[in-house]
């Protein structure tokens, strides 16, 4: 019988749905300490008025050996005998609630969420604030979600790896290749979603694959979505089978790029984003990834996780492993010989939680060899129980919890979709317009010829470690507020395998006022799983906008939707191509952003996040190369702006606006002096090599406050980014210049703002040595701040040098 043949039938069939979303939202029963239940509910790991340490150790006390191992897992099993519910650690949230991940799963009364745009771009805003406030949105949908029955509370995103190689399929999930922007974009998104009450959290963060992991991988399930709604069987299963075909691959080549990666680039790149997110914003969990640094795998490297993120960092939370990483030590690196070593390993090493079920399976065993103690396993599930107890989840019913009340009404709001909207506007990077032909007027151009194979995307603009969206503003939707559409695709994918659909898109372009073509790539050419192997446009795409452009009756303007950035050589200088937009993945509202800033009604001011290179670049380069620095006598060429002095189609940090911005020092120091520590301040040896151990530097309070004043010179109000870089004083050590502050302000026309940015000397002076010791070279650097340049002496306090 079919479903709804019947009246009845489908009487029935809504009653049941009203009935089942009803039950979602009414709310999810308590995971643990539920007041109804006598047995447990009086037990002192129950009590809200004592201390979260003393609440975690009386329940680890209770805990057998057998519960506590099947605890150590991303599917956690349940404890009925002390009144806990089973938990599954895994869900994402790059950019809004998503079904990645078997935690969370759309449907009934949350059918969708607020889809922002990919972090790409929304790294190019370069607006803290803005990072905070998608975070802050983010995590009341996520907690409406969990209230529901539908998500977890544990969120395992950001992704801050380096956006090191231009070809890297998850770039595109990277806030780019800076490691200061990353590691600002890491503390802010982190704050905006674990809350700022103090040690309670309204969801629990985590930033991942630590550390120097940015090859293409495996480790995510985006292209598994449809096994969220299947059981949780089936989707290991799928998965699994999809593990072991990928991964003897992916390991051979994560083992030849791990030797490579020196302690330098270690310290002054890779690291830099983690350590932000750990002490600036708070994350409650750092996730260690698959390959190994420096013979080590990254999950059982006590240096990297207990010593450094634990203990340096001070990180107040759990420590994942990547979706299996464990068994991937043992079975595809063969780092230990038995299970059972491979499991004691990793938690000696500092890793709480399995993703994967490998640990409850050998630990067990590992303690009865001697391998492990208990006393460890109780360490580890005290950061995991720990981040709980911050979480509420022990605090009895949900609905009584600070965020209890959050539910359907919360998602998709008005002013969530409107600040999906705003971050693609304040992510758009305009990299060309030439006679000022952007933007477009009302009055003139009123028929638009749209054209191209991403002119009506929808799930393209969301990118990967995606939900399911409220809702989509597509390109020809967008501008169809502004304009007349004649709409023509010209190729049938991104692909672009054939000039079949040409002849039409001409024709159109022949007959409109102006003409926007909507090109670039989708995830069938950058994806997790699959990293481009050329820069350049696919197919014939590039044939298509040449060939527009030179029938267009008027402007012709190209919109690139990609992660990665694309060889626009061949357009830059076209005199044919008018204007070009970048526009990343846009989200949900991306087709309105790109309407509005065609349109003037918004005023761009985004900065690529990244280095655009020409074709060349990658031609003999192997992805796999992970050094940072260049090697002129190797041939190499170096990775980023801050190491790679070649020619660039974009540099790092470009984009133009309808206005221009003019700066000038209003105010900064050019001599700063450097106090040491009591016994290094009489010691030569501190300075030898003309710079100073950070830790022998008393940073306290040691910034350099620079006053700069922006002035709009333009008739048009905008966001300006201040990006200020340093160049230290020569050295083989340091970088060309490097990203040392930045400040997003907003000047009127005609306007003019000063803009007040305190350096921290310690953090971003500083240059690491092949030791990867981090020294604050002594002597000139210049800063660079849009087209001026300052010079300020460093010097050590207490060694008479300023004299000389
Ligand atoms: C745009 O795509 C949607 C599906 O996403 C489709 O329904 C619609 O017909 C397309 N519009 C045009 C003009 O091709
Ligand atoms: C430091 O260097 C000066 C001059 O180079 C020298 O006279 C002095 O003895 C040195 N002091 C120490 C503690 O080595
Ligand atoms: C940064 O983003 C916030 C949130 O959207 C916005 O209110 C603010 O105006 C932005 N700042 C600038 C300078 O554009």
């Amino acid at each position: 019988m079919a479903c709804g043949s019947s009246a009845h039938t489908s009487s029935f069939l809504t009653l049941l749905f009203l009935f089942l979303s009803g039950v979602l939202v009414r709310g999810r029963d308590p995971f643990g300490c539920d007041p109804t239940d006598k047995t447990t509910n009086n037990l002192p790991f129950c009590r809200t008025s004592a201390l979260i340490s003393e609440r975690v150790n009386d329940l680890i006390g209770r805990l057998t050996l057998q519960e506590k191992v099947r605890l150590l897992v991303n599917n956690a099993a349940a404890v009925p005998r002390l009144g806990i519910k089973g938990y599954e650690w895994w869900s994402e949230a790059l950019h809004g609630v998503s079904n990645v991940g078997p935690g969370t799963k759309f449907g009934g009364a949350f059918p969708g969420a607020t889809s922002f745009p990919q972090v790409i771009t929304t790294a190019a805003s370069f607006n803290a604030s803005l990072w905070e406030e998608i975070g802050r949105v983010v995590s009341d949908e996520a907690r409406a979600m969990y209230n529901g029955g539908m998500a977890g509370l544990t969120y395992w995103s950001p992704n801050v790896n380096i956006f090191r190689d231009p070809r890297w399929g998850r770039g595109q999930e990277t806030p780019g290749e800076d490691p200061v922007l990353a590691g600002k974009y890491a503390a802010s998104y982190v704050k905006g979603l674990q809350g700022d009450d103090g040690n309670r959290l309204k969801v629990a963060a985590c930033c991942k694959h630590f550390t120097a992991y940015d090859l293409d991988n495996w480790n995510g399930v985006d292209r598994f979505h449809f096994n969220a709604k299947v059981c949780l069987f089936l989707f290991y299963f799928l998965f699994f089978i999809f593990f072991w075909s990928a991964r003897a691959d992916f390991f051979s080549r994560a083992n030849r790029a791990s030797s490579q990666v020196s302690k330098q680039d270690i310290e002054d790149t890779f690291d830099v984003p983690f350590r932000m997110c750990v002490k600036e914003g708070k994350v409650a969990s750092v996730m260690c990834s698959y390959n190994q640094v420096n013979g080590v795998p990254t999950c059982a490297d006590p240096n990297l996780l207990r010593k450094t993120v634990r203990g340096v960092w001070n990180l107040n939370g759990y420590i994942v492993s990547d979706c299996d990483s464990v068994g991937v030590f043992y079975e595809n690196q063969h780092y230990t010989s038995t299970p059972e070593e491979a499991a004691a390993d990793a938690i000696k090493a500092g890793l709480d939680l399995d993703c994967g079920p490998f640990l409850a399976e050998h630990t067990e065993d590992a303690v009865k060899q001697g391998l492990l103690g208990e006393a460890e396993i109780n360490n580890a599930l005290s950061n995991t129980l720990t981040v709980q107890m911050r979480l509420g989840m022990f605090d009895g019913t949900p609905s009584a919890h600070a965020y209890g009340k959050l539910g359907p009404r919360d998602v998709c709001t008005l002013a969530h979709k409107e600040l999906a909207l705003e971050a693609a506007r304040q992510g758009i990077v305009l990299l060309k317009n030439h006679g000022s032909s952007l933007p477009l007027s009302h009055r003139r151009h009123r028929t638009i010829a749209v054209i191209g194979p991403n002119s009506n995307a929808t799930v393209t603009m969301i990118g990967n470690y995606a939900g399911v969206a409220c809702e989509y503003t597509s390109p020809i939707q967008g501008i169809g507020k502004y304009a007349k559409v004649i709409h023509q695709m010209g190729c049938g994918n991104v692909a672009c395998g054939d000039e079949n659909l040409f002849d039409e898109a001409i024709d159109s372009a022949r007959q409109a006022d102006a003409t926007v073509l909507v090109m670039g790539l989708d995830q069938s050419i950058e994806a997790e799983f699959k990293d481009r192997t050329e820069l350049v446009l696919p197919g014939h795409q590039q044939d298509l906008i040449s060939e527009v452009s030179k029938a267009s009756k008027g402007p012709t303007i190209l919109v690139l939707m990609s992660g990665g950035p694309v060889d626009l050589s061949f357009v830059k200088n076209d005199k044919l191509i008018s204007a070009i937009l970048w526009v990343g993945y846009p989200g949900q509202a991306g087709g309105a952003a790109i309407a509005d800033i065609l349109y003037g009604e918004t005023n761009p001011g985004g900065k690529l996040p990244m280095t655009w290179y020409p074709q060349e670049y990658i031609k003999n380069l192997a992805m796999t190369e992970m050094a940072m620095r260049s090697s002129p006598s190797k041939g190499y060429p170096g990775r980023t702006y801050r190491f790679y002095k070649g020619p660039v189609v974009y540099p790092f940090g470009y984009g133009l606006s309808y206005s221009n911005f003019v700066h000038t020092i209003a105010n900064a120091p050019t001599v700063l002096s450097i106090h040491l520590h009591g016994r290094h301040g009489s010691q030569n040896g501190t300075v030898s090599g003309k710079a100073i151990r950070v830790t022998h530097a008393k940073c306290s309070g040691l910034s350099l406050g620079v006053q700069v004043e922006v002035k709009n010179t333009g008739s048009k109000d905008g966001s300006h980014t201040l990006l200020v870089f340093s160049t230290p004083p020569a050295g083989h050590w340091a970088p060309e210049k490097q990203l040392v502050g930045f400040e997003k302000v907003q000047v009127a026309a005609g306007g003019r703002r000063v803009v007040e940015m305190n350096i921290h000397v310690c953090k971003y002076l500083s240059v690491v040595d092949r030791s990867g010791i981090r020294r604050i070279p002594l002597g000139e650097h210049h800063l660079h701040i849009g087209g001026i340049k300052h010079r300020v002496s460093l010097q050590a306090a207490t060694l008479g040098i300023i004299k000389s």
